[in-house]
């Protein structure tokens, strides 16, 4: 049952109350603003795509086409396609077939997704940061998009923004690259740089946003997301996000591990939704208690699904960070 007592929690998120992240994301955002640090782009492929899955009637010969010109992109589209986390039934064969099949909404994702998987959560010095933030955004994704099944919204459209949410936290990371030189080892430590990458994310997301091109209420939205309020107005897609995030976060998918060293420093994680979040969130959805516990049910088998972990095993994400 909703619990409010696992909910609670501090919340902020541009100031630390650490004097030496705070600095630290000012030199992040000095860099991340400059020519110094430049924003991973998407393959060419996957920037045509998502711009014409946008137009009112897509073209799926257009679609095709230009994904086609990506092998490894459209191979590893296509095999993604064929997991029962997207389709069930008979094997798909071509891109032609995943979008009279799947849709061009869940294709969109499924491109976005591979070409963040092979050219965006990367990083020389922050691996396994650049994993956890990976497998956070797909885990975000996944419960974004069953959350919204409870919603007037799209469950692709909210996969998406799931996906994309914490983009900016790669931004952050080539930052801390550029700032560290050539050092192959980071020169901060994690109690410093965890803080200052979650108070410099959303402004890093608008920035990233705005080098793919994306619309402009989608980057309003990615660049605002941890409020539930946007314009002095609740927002349906950042409560469903809130809420996808806290799911994702009792599982062990959060930003930041439970128990890591930086917050047993600070006593506190640094993406951690309070309980008000949640319950505007649930306001803002029109949602009951009952309903939020049969959506918290519903994204435990999805990520019995994806990730093969059990419900009941909070903090056994097995990738590191997430
Ligand atoms: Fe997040
Ligand atoms: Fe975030």
């Amino acid at each position: 049952m909703y619990n409010r007592k696992e909910f609670k929690g501090d919340f902020s998120i541009t100031s630390s109350d650490n004097p030496l992240a705070d600095k630290l994301a000012d030199d992040m955002r000095e860099c991340m603003n400059s020519h110094r640090c430049t924003p991973p782009m998407l393959p060419g492929a996957a920037l045509e795509v998502m711009q014409l899955a946008r137009t009112p009637e897509p073209d799926f010969k257009a679609i095709a086409s230009s994904l086609e010109k990506d092998p490894l992109l459209a191979a590893r589209v296509l095999r993604t396609a064929n997991t029962a986390l997207f389709a069930s039934g008979g094997r798909i064969d071509s891109i032609r077939h995943a979008l009279v099949r799947l849709g061009v909404g869940t294709v969109r994702n499924l491109v976005l997704q591979e070409a963040m998987n092979l050219r965006v959560f990367r990083s020389r010095i922050y691996r396994q940061e650049a994993e956890g933030v990976r497998v956070h955004c797909f885990a975000t994704a996944l419960a974004a998009r069953s959350v919204a099944e409870y919603t007037p919204l799209s469950p692709e459209y909210m996969y998406m923004v799931g996906l994309l949410h914490d983009v900016g936290l790669v931004l952050g990371l080539g930052a801390l690259e550029v700032l560290a030189g050539p050092k192959e080892i980071t020169p901060f430590p994690s109690a410093v740089y965890w803080p200052a990458l979650i108070a410099t994310h959303e402004e890093a997301n608008g920035l990233m946003c705005t080098r793919w091109n994306m619309p402009p209420e989608l980057t309003l939205l990615l660049s605002q997301h941890h409020h539930v309020m946007l314009g002095g107005q609740p927002h349906p897609g950042l409560a469903v996000l809130a809420l996808a995030e806290v799911f994702a976060d009792l599982r062990g998918f959060g930003v930041t591990r439970r128990g890591s060293r930086p917050m047993k420093q600070t006593g506190r994680r640094p993406d951690e939704r309070p309980q008000q979040v949640i319950e505007e969130a649930l306001t803002a959805l029109d949602l009951s208690e009952l309903q939020f516990d049969a959506a918290r049910q519903r994204v435990d088998a999805v990520f019995l699904e994806a990730f093969g972990q059990r419900p009941g095993d909070p903090g056994t994400a097995s990738s590191a960070g997430a």
